[in-house]
This record gives C-alpha cells, structure tokens and sequence, in this order.
C-alpha cells in the first residue's frame, strides 16, 4: 500500500554512532515540500519564494500548493474555498466540552484537546482512501479557527460566535473572535501573517507530526501531537513571550542595558535565533513591513520602537554569532493590532501551521517508516532485583 523509505538510498545519513542532541544537521526524511537557505535568508513553499506568495497568494492557495504540491486551477481553488467554507462550524458536542475547561487555562491546551476529540467523530482510519485524506485536510483547515475563537468566547462566559458563509476565510476568524466584522486591511494583514506560518521544514511541531504520522494514526491525532509541541516557548510560545520582554524593556533607550544584563547572564532574548538561519528571517522582514502597514493605518503600537531598538542594538552582540530576529520577533506586535490576546497568539500560529503539518502527513504516508531512532545507554549496566526488606535504606546505595 504504501512505498516505503527503506527503498529510497540515495542520501541515505549514516550517523554511525555519534550523538547529535537536538539532532541538528541530521537528515530524517527527503521533502519537498519547503526550503530554506539559512546562510541567505530564502525561504520557498514548493519552489515558490514566501515573498511572492506573502504578497499575492492567500492562505487557502498557500494551503493548497502546500498540501497538493501546486497552485490550484481557478476552479479547483473555487472548490477547495468552498469545501473549508462549509466545514466551519464544529459540532455542538465539541463545543460543551470545551464549556467544560476551566477557564484559566492555556488555549493551546484546549485547542490540543479539541483538535484531538475531531478523531472521535470522524475515527475512520481510511489513510489509503484519498477522499478520507482530502475530508481530513478540509476539516482541520476549517475548524481549527473555530475553536480557537470558540475557546477565546467560551472563557469569558459568553456563547460562541458561529461562522459567517459571506466572509473569507481570515476575515470569518477575526469575525468570530471579536463579533465584528473586520476591516478589509485588517483581515488581508492577517492573511498574510498566515502564508508567512504555514510551513517551514522539520521543525519540532512538523517532526513531531511526522513522528506521529510515522505510526499510520489518524490525522486528528498528527495535528493535536503537533500543537502540544508548538506551544513551548523554544518554538511557538515564543510570540507571547517577545511582548512580556518588550513591555519589561519599557523604552528604547533601555534595550541596551537589558541584552547586556541578559547575554551576562545567559539568557536569551525571546523572538532571536534560529537554528536555521545565520541572517535575519525572510519571515520577520515581512512581518516588520506588515506591522507597519498596520501602525500607519490604524495608530503606531508604542512597543514598536523598544523592538526596533533591541534588533538595532543586538546586530553588534549577538548578531555576530548569526543571531537575529526570527518570525516570533514581530508577529505579536501584528496580532496584538489586529486585536488579538496575547495568548492566543500561538493558537494562531497552529492555526496557520496546520496546513504545513498536513502537507508533512500526507507526504509521510507516500514513502513511511516509522521513526524510531536509537540511544546511547549511560545507565547502570546491571543490577539484580532484591525484596524490599533487603534493600538498604538510602537511595541508590
Ligand atoms: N538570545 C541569546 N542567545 C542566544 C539566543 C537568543 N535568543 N539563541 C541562541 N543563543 C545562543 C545560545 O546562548 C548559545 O550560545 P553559546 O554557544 O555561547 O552557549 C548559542 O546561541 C546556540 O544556542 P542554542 O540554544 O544551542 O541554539 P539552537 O539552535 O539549539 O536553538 C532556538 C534555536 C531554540 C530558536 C534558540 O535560538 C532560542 O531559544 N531562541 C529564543 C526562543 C525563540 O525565539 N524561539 C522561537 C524560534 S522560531 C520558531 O520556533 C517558530
């Protein structure tokens, strides 16, 4: 049924024996799918750089060419738009269930849940049936955003709001997370930032699918192992924790004294380095462009220029040593515009990434083994079980 890797040699890394933490540098499986060049800050969705597509495509297009591996026809992008347009709304069941979280917890923690309960309801484990694949991509498409937004109302103790059919795809999320509908400038920006998260290689998220994915599990499952790796403040969380860093830094003038003290003090600075890139992030260049686009219509974010300042200062400290801004640096300051809560960020992200992750899915099940990579033991070598009575009194004695 499916082709399997172990088939494919060319390239084939032969790690030996050495161990690589984090495994950086390691190749773990072919894609094509996206790439980047890290020494020259390029970065393509199938061959297509992200600045073409950031500045023409929408998300759903992006979607497709991810998911497909090219653009749709006028007709089949029709057909795609419409499909997620009718899968919006989430059952009611879902949504009791997440009246059930308590309130004060994190929504990448109900939308891990909720993501995770779709594969109650469509549990059909169909993988080698495209139409089960394609139903699958259309659903977590469309409703990823409606539970985001349904968990942001359900918190504050109000009903959700249910999705519009006259709005596009961003502007309907913005809609029913804010009961308004957005303005057009609004809603493209938001688009945009969308493109700019879908994909981005085998980072921990898209590995941790693609472990998932490895195990022939359902595609609910794939995504909801994905979120829960997102969330982490090394990878995803990053975007909540660059504002809580702008606003500690209060002012321009203090950004200085703050690297200083972090660097001394080996902490990092929140939205900067990347294990791929030695120069800036394409994505943070766009995403700055877009943050202005946003403060010169609708009122400048005053954070704006601490973040400014901090990327000013750190060219010399830590820019030496390949560390700039990645796409966490100035997302939030575009959502918080866009009037989104801090901590909804992420959720956002995953929303955006989901299309990416699925793209891994479906190519993970054209060439699949599963991954099981190996270890190097440092534990005790041998022991011999003995009775609790006869085991001495201090641990590991
Ligand atoms: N601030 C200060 N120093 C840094 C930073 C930073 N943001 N990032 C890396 N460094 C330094 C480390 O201290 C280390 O220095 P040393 O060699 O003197 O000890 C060196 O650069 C290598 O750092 P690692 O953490 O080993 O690099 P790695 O490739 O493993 O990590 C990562 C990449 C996790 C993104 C890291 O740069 C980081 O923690 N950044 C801050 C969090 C962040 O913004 N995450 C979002 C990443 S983008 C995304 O996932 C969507």
């Amino acid at each position: 049924m499916f082709q399997t890797q172990k088939t494919i040699e060319n390239h084939r890394p032969q790690p030996g024996n050495q161990l690589r933490p984090g495994l950086e540098g390691v190749p773990v499986t072919q894609s094509s799918i996206c790439d980047i060049d890290g020494n020259h800050g390029k970065l393509t969705y199938r061959g297509y750089p992200i600045s073409e597509l950031a500045a023409h495509s929408s998300f759903l297009e992006t979607s497709y060419l991810l998911i497909w591996g090219n653009l749709p026809t006028a007709e089949e992008l029709k057909v795609f738009e419409k499909e997620v347009q009718m899968h919006r709304r989430v059952s009611f069941r879902v949504r009791d269930m997440m009246k059930c979280f308590p309130a004060t917890g994190h929504p990448m923690d109900a939308l891990q849940s909720s993501a995770a309960s779709l594969g109650l309801f469509y549990s059909r484990r169909a993988i080698d049936n495209p139409q089960y694949i394609y139903d699958a991509v259309v659903r977590l498409i469309a409703k990823i955003p409606t539970m985001v937004a349904a968990f942001q109302l359900i918190r504050k103790g109000q009903d959700p709001i249910q999705p519009r059919d006259d709005l596009a795809y961003s502007a309907n999320f913005l809609y029913m997370l804010t009961d308004r509908e957005p303005d057009p400038l609004a809603a493209r920006i938001f688009d945009r930032c969308l493109i700019l998260h879908a994909e981005h290689s085998l980072n921990a998220s898209t590995f941790s699918a693609r472990v998932t994915a490895s195990t022939l599990t359902d595609p609910y499952a794939v995504v909801a192992s994905a979120v829960g790796t997102l969330a982490g403040p090394l990878h995803g969380g990053a975007n909540e924790d660059v504002i809580a860093m702008l606003e500690e830094i209060g002012s321009p003038e203090k950004a200085r004294s703050y690297l200083d003290e972090a660097i001394s003090n080996k902490r990092k600075i929140m939205g900067f380095g990347h294990r791929e890139y030695r120069v800036k992030d394409p994505r943070a260049s766009i995403l700055q462009g877009l943050a202005e686009e946003l403060f010169a219509r609708f009122g400048k974010d005053e954070m704006y220029d601490v973040a400014k300042a901090l990327e000013e200062e750190a060219a010399t400290s830590l820019g030496s040593k390949g560390i700039y801004p990645n796409v966490d640096f100035y997302s939030g300051l575009v959502y918080r515009k866009l009037g989104i809560p801090r901590d909804l960020f992420t959720p956002v992200f995953a929303i955006s990434r989901v299309a990416g992750w699925l793209a891994h899915w479906r190519e993970q099940l054209g060439a699949n083994r599963i991954f099981r990579p190996s270890q190097i033991y440092t534990g005790v070598p041998s022991r011999t079980w003995k009775a609790v009575e006869d085991r001495p009194t201090s641990i590991g004695a």
